[in-house]
């Protein structure tokens, strides 16, 4: 027998022992913590969040996209806004054209985050609190906020040309 060939009895004989598990990949793989983005703090000063989180640069054409999208903002569930677009407008909060001539940036990006310091009883999804301070989380947002960091900086951008 040549020496390769022994080499490969050897391996198929150890085989059942499960001698070659550890090189073996068996399981495919699972999503890697790193692909949960860093959560960024923010701190409600005066009923507003004054800096960008994560000093980002938030674009507000991908805000507004954010905002229709019904698995993300779904902001038009309760809210007419200036989307003539699209056909169901909610009316559950108040409506949002104009909003930027009634409050700022920093007042704006609180009620996004989290509405929730404003009003404990408040329906609006309080869009980037801490994950680990909901009470019930499917799975797949578990570890997560509803919005990304972008997600919600480029809301707000959104929200500031609601003039
Ligand atoms: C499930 C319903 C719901 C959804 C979804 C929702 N909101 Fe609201 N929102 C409300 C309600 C209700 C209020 C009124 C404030 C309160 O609850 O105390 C409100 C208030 C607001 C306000 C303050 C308005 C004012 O005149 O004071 C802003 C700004 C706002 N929402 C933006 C958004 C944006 C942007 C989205 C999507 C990213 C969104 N909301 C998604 C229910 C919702």
């Amino acid at each position: 027998m040549k020496k390769s060939n022994l080499a490969v009895s050897i391996m198929i004989a150890c085989f059942p022992l499960g001698i070659l598990a550890a090189d073996v990949p068996t399981e495919t793989p699972t999503p890697k913590p790193e692909m949960i983005e860093a959560y960024q703090t923010w701190k409600n000063t005066d009923y507003s969040i004054g800096s960008p989180l994560g000093g980002l640069k938030g674009n507000p054409a991908n805000g507004r996209k954010v905002a229709i999208h019904r698995g993300k903002g779904n902001c038009l569930a309760c809210h007419q806004m200036p989307i003539p677009e699209e056909e169901f407008h909610g009316e559950v909060g108040p409506p949002l054209d104009g909003i930027a001539s009634r409050y700022d940036e920093g007042q704006l990006r609180l009620r996004i985050v989290n509405m929730q310091e404003l009003n404990p009883g408040t329906l609006m999804p309080p869009f980037y609190k801490h994950p680990d301070q909901f009470n019930r989380v499917s799975k797949k947002y578990q570890g997560r906020t509803i919005l990304t960091v972008q997600e919600v900086e480029d809301v707000v951008a959104y929200l500031m040309t609601l003039k």
